[in-house]
């Protein structure tokens, strides 16, 4: 987690990394903080020495802004970092940058030191002192330790081969204000080549409006970025040659556009991106043609299990992948949340396929996932939302989402993005290995190409759903239920629910409500039923009754001309009739709008949620 950038240039750097950390806030948003380096003048008038200024702010990226506001620093060198608080609880003082005890040197950090504890306490007795309770406090006073030779490149080598973990750093030197200093293992870290000026950042979102040309750093190299140049090497202190990118994007695109927030612009815009995916994916004679999947026909054909890896609300997607693929192609599919399947030693066949979904394609646990499947030998390809991203780098093949630059913290477009993706690869797969006839196909296709139309007619409904959402605000728990292929739209809308509103909520397979759930109904449970028709619907139908019977509250999501349901209930949310099995593209839509109301009335940041992050970078 957490974003970090740095400049070094002809320009002012502060400003430059002020608007970077705005687009990186969404990766962390507890504090953040700044580290110049500068040359005060003395009283009278002479220069002194150049110095390292840090400003840190508990709180958003806007409260440090504040704390520069009159403060003037012209030069050009700078890093600076948003927070997620991993070790030490978020405050000015765990903020970052962190210098080392003389204030030579200043490190931005994302990642975690495993082994911070082991070296803090070497340092302390060679009689370093720290000030914050963080993991990154050793990481400047081990440089500072090796810097005695003199050499900062040198010194920052061989205090990484002391570094057990995961991390991407921007450093400082006082003594070297010309240079700024980059170095990253597995957390993202991609360095960006302007005209007199070079950036390192998280990501490409905080530099894209300078530059498009990039370096995607490899994992322990060092980068040395002066103003005119940059020099890339290994431990050994050998020079490692670049590989230019140019990135592709524009990020004019991640504006509201007249919504209140971003994750309201992001629920309306599925419409057209589940269209945009299609006319990507679907060529003109009908077929289905991915680009850059990367691997054969001949592998393809031979699949005999599938696993899926991902987290959060990637997860859910997989899980109704599950139900797709497997009815559609018959491969056995397996889901794993990606920090399970990481650590319990997989079993990966041969005929083995795993796709990994995920919309940053910088999760940490997904990308360890990916990397202990390709260990086993495994054949990866990988469902993401962000071109060049360190998950699309490492998959053999990819199969890219298109669903813009996603802001708002809790996922929305991505996740129908991504199960419109899962869709087309599914009936791809099941035409290829002749599982499903050239009708069966088309029909499968020509639902798709509905989907959009339908989801617009939910999307009309906003303010029947905000008058629903008003009207349970109170409740202190939800229960969403599902069956089916909508038993992952249950657990994706109770998701949605408690990241946005705090509210507990639980989404469960509504034929366990009986095996426990049922014990927390009462008339002050919410509980959410997504009854479609579906060869389920009559079992769900039964479900409703027995919640009805204890006084649950019930909101059910039902297809519209359901005449039986409104004998049962009050409050339905109805949506347009779709083939069941295409139907979680639509019932999430509403759930989406019900987490957001309720939220949005509850008067909360619905595009920061507290304690989240966009991209959680560390496992
Ligand atoms: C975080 C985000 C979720 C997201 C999950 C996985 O928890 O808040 O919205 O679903 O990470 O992220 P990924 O980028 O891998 O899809």
């Amino acid at each position: 987690m957490c974003g970090i950038i740095g400049y070094v240039g002809e320009k002012k750097a502060v400003p430059i990394i002020l608007e970077g950390l705005k687009q990186l806030e969404y990766r962390g948003y507890d504090s953040a903080g700044i580290g110049i380096v500068h040359k005060p003048r003395s009283k009278k008038g002479a220069e002194d020495k150049n110095k390292i200024f840090v400003l840190k702010r508990k709180g958003r990226v806007a409260n440090l802004s504040g704390l520069l506001k009159n403060k003037h620093f012209p030069n050009g060198l700078a890093i600076g970092h948003t927070r997620w608080a991993t070790h030490g609880e978020p405050s000015s003082g765990n903020a970052h940058p962190h210098q080392d005890c003389s204030g030579r040197i200043a490190v931005v950090h994302n990642g975690i030191i495993e082994n911070y504890q082991e070296l803090k306490k070497e340092l302390e007795k060679e009689g370093y002192q720290f000030k914050s309770r963080t993991d990154s406090e050793v990481i400047p006073n081990l440089i500072s330790k090796f810097y005695k030779e003199g050499d900062l490149k040198k010194a920052v080598a061989k205090a990484i081969k002391k570094l057990k973990g995961a991390y991407a750093l921007g450093i400082i030197c006082s003594e070297q204000p010309e240079k700024l200093f980059a170095v990253r293992n597995d957390s993202p870290l991609i360095i960006g080549l302007g005209k007199g000026e070079n950036f390192i950042a998280s990501d490409a979102s905080a530099i894209l409006k300078h530059t498009k040309r990039v370096i995607y750093l490899g994992d322990k190299q060092i980068a040395v970025l002066e103003k005119g140049n940059v020099n890339i090497f290994d431990l050994e202190d050998k020079q490692v040659s670049q590989k230019i990118d140019i990135l592709s994007g524009d990020i004019s695109k991640a504006q509201k556009r007249g919504f209140k927030d971003f994750m309201l612009k992001e629920i309306y815009e599925q419409p057209a991106i589940l269209s945009k995916i299609l006319s990507q994916w679907v060529s003109s004679d009908g077929n289905i043609r991915f680009k850059h999947l990367g691997l054969n026909d001949n592998f393809l054909k031979g699949i005999k299990q599938i696993i899926i890896v991902a987290c959060g609300t990637a997860f859910h997607a997989g899980l109704v992948g599950k139900y797709v693929i497997e009815s559609l192609t018959r491969i056995p599919v397996w889901v794993d949340v990606a920090s399970e399947f990481r650590y319990r030693k997989p079993i990966i066949k041969e005929e083995t396929l795993i796709i990994a979904i995920s919309q940053s394609g910088e999760t940490a646990d997904t990308l360890s996932a990916v990397r202990e499947a390709k260990k086993n030998k495994g054949r990866v390809i990988c469902i993401c939302n962000v071109l060049g991203s360190s998950l699309t780098r490492e998959s053999e093949g990819v199969i890219y989402t298109y669903a813009g630059p996603e802001i708002s913290v809790a996922s929305t477009k991505a996740y129908t993005a991504q199960l419109m993706t899962i869709y087309l690869f599914a009936l791809y797969l099941a035409s290829l290995k002749g599982k499903i006839s050239g009708e069966e196909f088309k029909k499968g296709v020509s639902s798709l190409q509905k989907v959009a139309a339908m989801q617009n007619k939910i999307l009309s409904q906003n303010k029947e759903i905000k008058k629903i959402a008003r009207r349970h605000l109170h409740f202190g728990a939800f229960l969403y239920l599902g069956r089916g292929v909508n038993f992952p739209t249950a657990l994706e809308g109770a998701l949605k629910l408690k990241e946005l509103s705090y509210i507990p909520a639980e989404g469960y397979a509504a034929g366990e409500m009986k095996h426990g759930p049922i014990a927390l109904i009462d008339e002050y449970r919410a509980v959410v039923c997504i009854i479609n028709s579906s060869p389920v619907y009559s079992k769900m139908l039964s479900n409703i009754q027995e919640i009805i019977a204890r006084k649950g509250k019930i909101i059910a999501i039902a297809n519209k001309g359901d005449e039986q349901i409104q004998n049962y209930l009050k409050e339905v949310i109805f949506i347009p009739k779709i083939e069941p099995l295409f139907s979680p593209l639509l019932t999430i839509i509403p759930l989406q709008l019900l987490a957001y109301y309720v939220a949005i009335l509850k008067k909360y940041d619905v595009d920061k949620p507290r304690n989240l992050a966009k991209s959680v970078t560390v496992e």
